[in-house]
């Protein structure tokens, strides 16, 4: 069955959260009960886009039992997904709150090394959609194994079957496909500066960097996100600005992928970019609302969007 919006997935992790008084060596840190999430990039847009009514599909690598565990987590939140059977078992990211500082410790794994077959099976799997999503939603970091140039392929398969291709990565992975060309990239600023080499120090800098993509036809739309200062949206023919929302801070894990399901969400019903910006924030600050890895709930995104403004640049 076709579906609007395909996410895709290649080091996807079981999240488990927990808490404890103070994290220090030796000592055994006793812990909260843990709460345990489908995770990685595009699962979680996923499960946002799913919660706010929109049709999407996810698609993963994954192996061994977590990676059963994490398909059976999706099922349990019907959020429809498409598991590639991977041989090595999927991640665990494992996130501690620590209740005397209020600050979280993320462990971060690199997830399984994929044979030459096993991320070729991701390609074959898109290329071989009768009917294209709208959207082709790439977001996290790539197991080792996995080539850079993994969403530069991708972006030249949604471009051959007419998906626009949305992309959040990092590094090398981010670079590559820039140079073959997305619809939308969402770096936060650290990324950008990375991307970019340069310093970024203000907002006249920021919109520079961003339409200095857009002039390279590496994106036609540019999502800056700038954690606690707002985002910004560009595109060839408008500049947009929003603030951050003022929420109390649990977390702010997932937040960029909750900004992003918001943005896509938003693009998919009405194409307005300034809508679509509104509904990003809204989600991004509704994520930060929950604890750990909790992402946002479509009860905190509808009232936080009323809140939402957005300025031309
Ligand atoms: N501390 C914060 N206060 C208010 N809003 C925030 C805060 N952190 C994140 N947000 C919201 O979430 C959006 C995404 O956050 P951010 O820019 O940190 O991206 P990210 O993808 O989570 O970052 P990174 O990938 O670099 O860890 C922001 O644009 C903002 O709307
Ligand atoms: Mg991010």
């Amino acid at each position: 069955m076709p579906h609007n919006i395909l996410t895709v997935t290649m080091n996807p992790a079981v999240d488990v959260f927990t808490t404890t008084a103070q994290v220090r060596p030796t000592h055994k840190l006793r812990c909260a009960p843990a709460q345990t999430h489908p995770g990685g990039g595009g699962i979680n847009v996923a499960r946002v886009l799913h919660r706010l009514g929109a049709d999407v599909l996810a698609l993963c690598a994954t192996g061994g039992v977590t990676g059963q565990a994490l398909c059976a987590m999706l099922a349990q939140e019907q959020v429809a997904h498409h598991a590639l059977a991977v041989a090595g078992p999927t991640r665990e990211s494992f996130t501690v709150h620590e209740t005397s500082t209020g600050q979280d410790w993320r462990f971060v794994l690199p997830g399984p090394p994929l044979a030459s077959a096993e991320w070729q099976a991701a390609l074959d799997w898109v290329a071989a959609q009768r009917a294209a999503p709208r959207w082709l939603v790439a977001s996290g970091s790539l197991p080792p194994g996995v080539p850079d140039d993994f969403y530069a392929r991708l972006a030249r398969l949604a471009r051959a079957c007419g998906a626009h291709m949305v992309l959040d990565s990092s590094g090398p992975a981010l670079a590559a496909a820039l140079a073959e060309g997305v619809y939308l990239v969402k770096p936060s600023l650290r990324e950008l500066r990375e991307l970019t080499g340069q310093p970024l120090a203000d907002e006249r800098q920021w919109l520079a960097a961003a339409r200095g993509l857009i002039a390279a036809g590496q994106a036609k739309v540019v999502a800056l996100s700038l954690g606690e200062q707002g985002a910004l949206l560009v595109s060839a023919t408008e500049a947009l600005r929003a603030p951050a929302l003022a929420v109390p801070v649990a977390s702010t894990i997932g937040a960029g992928d909750s900004f992003l399901a918001g943005l896509v969400w938003a693009l998919d019903r009405h194409g307005d970019l300034a809508q679509a910006l509104r509904w990003g924030m809204a989600a991004g600050a509704a994520a930060l609302l929950g604890e750990g890895t909790a992402l946002s709930q479509p009860h905190d995104v509808q009232r936080l969007f009323a809140q939402a403004s957005v300025n031309p640049l």
